[in-house]
C-alpha cells in the first residue's frame, strides 16, 4: 500500500538523554504544532532529525532511539554536530532566515555552510530514498530542506513530490542577493506542487524563476523540461477542534484541577478585576518585533497615562536558537527592555510586565490564551502565524480583541482583527486604547467572522487541499512536450 511521506528538520518530538533515559519533549513552532495534527490522523511517516547529534548518541542506544520515534510514527535521519553547526544554525538559520525574512544585514552568506547544506540535505534525500516505495508520495517541509524535492527526484524521477514552504518566500530583490539563488530554485522545482501560505510569496516566487532562470511561467504553473511544476497558495490553518475543545474544558474544569500558573492567573483578575491582561506568545526571535513591542508598549502608558496600573502585559519569549549570535543578542536585549521598563513605571501594586523566558506546556498556552483579554502579536515579518489563530480559537464566549501585525501571513485571513504595522507606534498606542475599551458586542461580531473562518480552514483541510492538488497532479499529468 503506498503511503505519504512527510519529511522536515524538526520532528514533533526531540529527544533528550537524561539520567533517567530517553526523554520526548513536544517540539514547538508552526510546522511542528500544524502538522502534528495531520499526521496524528493519518497513515503518514514523519521523517526528520531527532533532536540528538551523532556525538551525544551512545551506540547502545540507537535501538531505544528508533522505537521511541516509531511511537510517534517517525524515523530519524543521523546528523552529526558539524552538520548541525552548518546546516542548522549555519546556513538554515543564519542565511536563508534572515533573508526570507527580509533582515538582509543578517544574512550571512558563508560557503562552509551552503557545502555543509548541500550534505545534509543530501542525508535528508538518501532517508527518504531509503524508508520509501514507489508509488508514495513524498510531503517535503520548509527552508532548511530546499534541495530535496530535486535530490529525490533525480534518483526517483516518477514519484509525487511537494514542497511546502513555512515561511515567507521574499521579492526578487532581496532573493537575488544569495550567492546560490540558482540552486535553490533547481532544488525545489524538484517538485511536482509547490506550495505557499500566500498568493504574495507565491508571486515573489514565480516572479524569481522566471528572471533568474529564464523558464516560462504561465499563471501558476512553471515549464521545466518535460514537466510542468504547479505552484500554489495554501493558508495553513490549526487544529480549531482540539483548540476549542481544551478552552471549553478548561472552562468547566473545577477550582482543585487548576493547574498552578492558572490559579495565579485567576487570583490576578480577583485582585485586581479592572486590570487587563494583553498577551503576546512567540519564539525569542527578531523577525517577531518583541523589542519593538516592548517599546511600543512604553510609549502607549507615557501617552495614555490612565492605563498605568490598569494593564499587564504578558510576554512569553520561547527559547529558540540560542547558539546564533543574533538570537543571543535579542534575548540580551529584551532582558535589559523588560527590566528597564519595569523599574521605571512599577508601582508598589503593579508591574506592568510578566515575562517568561521558556516553552510551556500545552494546558498553560490554553490558560494564557483564556484569561487574556487581548491578543497582541506584531511580528516584522511572519510566513503565518498560527498564534493569532491559537487564541480567537480558545475565545469561547467570542469575547477578546486580537492585535495583529499586517506583516503576518494570517493577517490575509484575519481582517475582521485589528490590524497593525509594527512601526508605528502611534497606530500601536491608539489601536491599544481602542482593544481596551472596545465594546462586548463589537468583540463578539468580529471573533464571530474569525472563528467560523478558522473552523472551516482548518488545518485538516489545508493538508487535504494540498495533498489533493498533488494527486490531481499525479493522476492527471500530461508530460510537457
Ligand atoms: N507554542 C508551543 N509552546 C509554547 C509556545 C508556543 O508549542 O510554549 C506553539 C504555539 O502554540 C504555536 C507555535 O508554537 O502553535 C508557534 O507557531 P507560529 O506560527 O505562531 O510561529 P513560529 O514559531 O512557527 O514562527
Ligand atoms: C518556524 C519554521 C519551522 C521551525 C520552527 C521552530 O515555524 O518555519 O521550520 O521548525 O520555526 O524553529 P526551530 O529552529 O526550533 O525548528
Amino acid at each position: 500500500m503506498s503511503k505519504t511521506i512527510i519529511i522536515s528538520n524538526r520532528l514533533p518530538v526531540q529527544l533528550q538523554i537524561s539520567d533517567g533515559g530517553l526523554t520526548a519533549i513536544p517540539s514547538v513552532g508552526g510546522l511542528a504544532t500544524g502538522m502534528k495534527s495531520v499526521h496524528s490522523g493519518g497513515e503518514s511517516l514523519w521523517i526528520g532529525w531527532s533532536g540528538l547529534t551523532d556525538e551525544e548518541t551512545p551506540e547502545a542506544l540507537e535501538t531505544e532511539i528508533d522505537n521511541a520515534l516509531k511511537k510517534h510514527g517517525c524515523a530519524k535521519v543521523k546528523l552529526t554536530e558539524k552538520d548541525i553547526e552548518g546546516f542548522y544554525f549555519g546556513f538554515s538559520n543564519r542565511t536563508v532566515w534572515p533573508l526570507f525574512h527580509y533582515f538582509l544585514e543578517y544574512s550571512e552568506f558563508e560557503l562552509d555552510f551552503w557545502n555543509t547544506y548541500k550534505a545534509v540535505n543530501q542525508k535528508f534525500a538518501d532517508a527518504i530514498i531509503a524508508q520509501s516505495d514507489e508509488g508514495d508520495t513524498i510531503w517535503v517541509h520548509d527552508y532548511q530542506l530546499m534541495l530535496v524535492p530535486q535530490m529525490v527526484r533525480e534518483k526517483r524521477p516518477n514519484t509525487s513530490i511537494g514542497f511546502f514552504l513555512h515561511i515567507p518566500f521574499p521579492s526578487y530583490e532581496i532573493f537575488r542577493t544569495l550567492p546560490w539563488r540558482e540552486e535553490i530554485l533547481e532544488g525545489l522545482l524538484g517538485s511536482d506542487l509547490i506550495g505557499f501560505h500566500t498568493y504574495d510569496y507565491e508571486r515573489h516566487f514565480l516572479s524569481s524563476v522566471r528572471r533568474l532562470l529564464g523558464l516560462d511561467v504561465s499563471f501558476n504553473d512553471i515549464y521545466l523540461d518535460h514537466r510542468v511544476i504547479k505552484v500554489d497558495s495554501f493558508p495553513m490553518g490549526i487544529d480549531y477542534k482540539k483548540f476549542k475543545d481544551a478552552a471549553i474544558a478548561h472552562q468547566q474544569s473545577t477550582k482543585e484541577k487548576r493547574s498552578d500558573f492558572q490559579i495565579k492567573l485567576d487570583d490576578h483578575k480577583a485582585s485586581a478585576p479592572d486590570t487587563k491582561l494583553i498577551l503576546s506568545i512567540d519564539r525569542l526571535d527578531y523577525s517577531k518585533g518583541i523589542a519593538k513591542r516592548l517599546n511600543a508598549f512604553e510609549y502607549f502608558l507615557n501617552k495614555y497615562p490612565e492605563y498605568k496600573e490598569k494593564v499587564r502585559l504578558i510576554i512569553l519569549a520561547v527559547p529558540s536558537r540560542s547558539n546564533v549570535p543574533q538570537y543571543q543578542l535579542l534575548k540580551k536585549e529584551i532582558d535589559e527592555l523588560v527590566g528597564r521598563i519595569n523599574g521605571e513605571l512599577s508601582t508598589v501594586n503593579w508591574t506592568p510586565i510578566w515575562y517568561f523566558y521558556r516553552s510551556l506546556p500545552f494546558e498553560n498556552l490554553i490558560d494564557l490564551y483564556t484569561s487574556s483579554d487581548i491578543a497582541w502579536l506584531t511580528p516584522l515579518r511572519d510566513g503565518m502565524n498560527l498564534v493569532a489563530k491559537e487564541y480567537i480559537a480558545t475565545r469561547t464566549d467570542k469575547t477578546g480583541v486580537l492585535i495583529l501585525s499586517e506583516m503576518a501571513g494570517s493577517a490575509y485571513e484575519m481582517n475582521e482583527a485589528l490590524l497593525i504595522n509594527p512601526n508605528n507606534f502611534e497606530q500601536q498606542a491608539d489601536t491599544l486604547k481602542n482593544a481596551i475599551t472596545m465594546p462586548r458586542e463589537e468583540q463578539i461580531a468580529r471573533n464571530m467572522f474569525l472563528q467560523n473562518r478558522l473552523e472551516r480552514y482548518n488545518v485538516e483541510v489545508w493538508a487535504n487541499e494540498f495533498m489533493g492538488a498533488l494527486n490531481r497532479k499525479k493522476e492527471g499529468s500530461e508530460p510537457f512536450v
